[in-house]
């Protein structure tokens, strides 16, 4: 086969070059060329996916259901909004070990057994699978495995099965011969998630890509993968716990911030339907510095504890970190704290952590950060079975979150018996068994601790 030609693109303008450079010379901007195939004359690497298009009423456009095929793993279809969709492409982005190939073989086990389902590696050999497959105690008989990682025969495969389902674990060591840079990088990933979703769009193959992470928690390659393919599932959580998080960060057939809660047994990845509590960390007696708050996920409450510690500082730079809740939220924080409630932590280290390796990225978690971190500041627990949530703004207001009631009742069914939240989220009628409070300022909730 011969060799195509190819070109050096820049990521952040599209100007090329023919040799690789380190500055763009279009745009000036630094290490943004990256190689790509030379467009041939015709414009047909271009070409649509969809038919020729003509102009048409929206009225007139036949408003259809996508036909969803669940996976028969519950959490998994949460996360997918009902299942896999016709034609979509859904990557799959986690830190290595975490469980993305586990779970895609337990899903592609049962898909098996219905329609004709692909799974194609590249990380590991064919007896790998067939013995993890063994541990996992699933029938994944009439489930077709390729051990390839060479994009123009994957791609020929999958044209000639025409499978229903297909994974590619992982599109990081897919190569396409038509480019000379090496498996994983941004031109090869780019290029090879570029083809199979358009095989995936002219067949109708639903196909789920397997990302890696980078160190600073991006998916490694480039960001494009995200706005090529239809939905994006993150796994989250501690490696060193058992709990596993799913989560859609982006969905076109679906809700997005769903989250799927697993739990890594030695028999694989096993759904948890109810994981209202599993973020709690249970003391024996009420600690300094630990607040619990509900975090809505999706369709489901969250029961999270968040933690501070602050401490006195001895360098002239005083610590600030957080680890699962937004970190620029607590600087904002800190000096709201400082400005309307008069307490100040400039001579503090202050850390805050959400327990259990979840990540809360929603302003609700302000409240509570903020009570936890008076809490550890004045060295005096919050009172017991108290929860909190609520969005804090600039002037030291208190702000309403969304679903409010929502979230009382699944504190109150967990047998939390005070609540601090925002005046506006106050239920008309009282919720049976939780005492709420609500504040409309930062100084009333840190005198309501008191
Ligand atoms: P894996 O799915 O290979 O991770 P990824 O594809 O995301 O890199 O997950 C492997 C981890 O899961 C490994 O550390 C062992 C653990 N594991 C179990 O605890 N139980 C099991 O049944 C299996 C198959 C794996
Ligand atoms: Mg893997």
């Amino acid at each position: 086969m011969a060799k195509a030609k190819t070109i050096h693109t820049c990521t952040e303008c599209g100007g090329q070059t023919l040799k690789w450079q380190g500055q763009c010379p279009h745009c000036t901007a630094w290490n943004t060329l990256v190689e790509t195939i030379a467009e041939k004359s015709s414009g047909s690497r271009y070409q649509s996916v969809a038919e020729a298009s003509k102009l048409q009423k929206l009225a007139d456009v036949e408003a259809r259901e996508e036909p969803r095929r669940p996976t028969g793993i519950d959490e998994l279809d949460r996360v997918l909004g009902g299942g896999l969709v016709t034609g979509a492409v859904v990557l799959i982005g986690g830190d290595p070990g975490i469980g993305k190939s586990t779970l895609l073989l337990q899903a592609l086990a049962i898909l098996g057994a219905s329609c004709n389902a692909i799974y194609v590696s590249g990380e590991e050999s064919a007896q790998q699978i067939a013995l993890r497959a063994r541990r996992l105690a699933v029938d994944a008989s009439a489930l077709n495995l390729l051990a390839e990682i060479q994009l123009e025969k994957v791609l020929s495969v999958l044209t000639a099965q025409k499978p229903d389902v297909a994974v590619i674990d992982s599109i990081q060591t897919v190569y396409s011969e038509a480019l000379q840079s090496a498996p994983g990088s941004v031109a090869q990933v780019r290029e090879c998630a570029a083809q199979l979703t358009r095989f995936a769009k002219s067949s109708g193959t639903s196909l789920l890509l397997v990302g890696h992470v980078t160190k600073e928690g991006a998916l490694a390659g480039p960001r494009v993968l995200e706005h090529m393919v239809d939905a994006v599932l993150y796994f989250e959580g501690d490696t060193h716990s058992s709990f596993r998080l799913v989560r859609a960060v982006k969905n076109r057939f679906g809700a997005v911030n769903e989250l799927g809660v697993f739990a890594m047994t030695e028999r694989g990845l096993r759904g948890i339907s109810n994981p209202s509590a599993l973020f709690l960390s249970h003391h024996e007696t009420q600690v300094a510095g630990s607040c619990v708050m509900v975090t809505q996920e999706g369709s489901r409450p969250l029961l999270v504890e968040v933690q501070a510690l602050v401490d006195e500082a001895h360098a002239p730079n005083p610590r600030r970190l957080s680890v699962g809740l937004e970190p620029n939220r607590l600087a904002m924080l800190l000096a709201v704290l400082h400005r309307h409630a008069g307490i100040a932590a400039f001579d503090q280290d202050v850390f805050v952590n959400a327990v259990g390796g979840v990540k809360i990225d929603e302003p609700a978690a302000d409240l509570p950060v903020l009570l936890a971190i008076v809490s550890s500041l004045r060295n005096r627990p919050l009172p017991e079975k108290l929860v909190a949530f609520g969005e804090i703004g600039l002037a030291g207001e208190v702000r309403p979150v969304q679903r409010g009631q929502e979230r009382l009742r699944e504190a109150a069914k967990l047998g939390f018996k005070l609540a601090i939240i925002p005046k506006a989220n106050a239920p008309r009628t009282a919720i049976e068994g939780i005492e709420v409070v609500s504040v409309e300022r930062v100084e009333e909730a840190v005198a309501r601790v008191r």
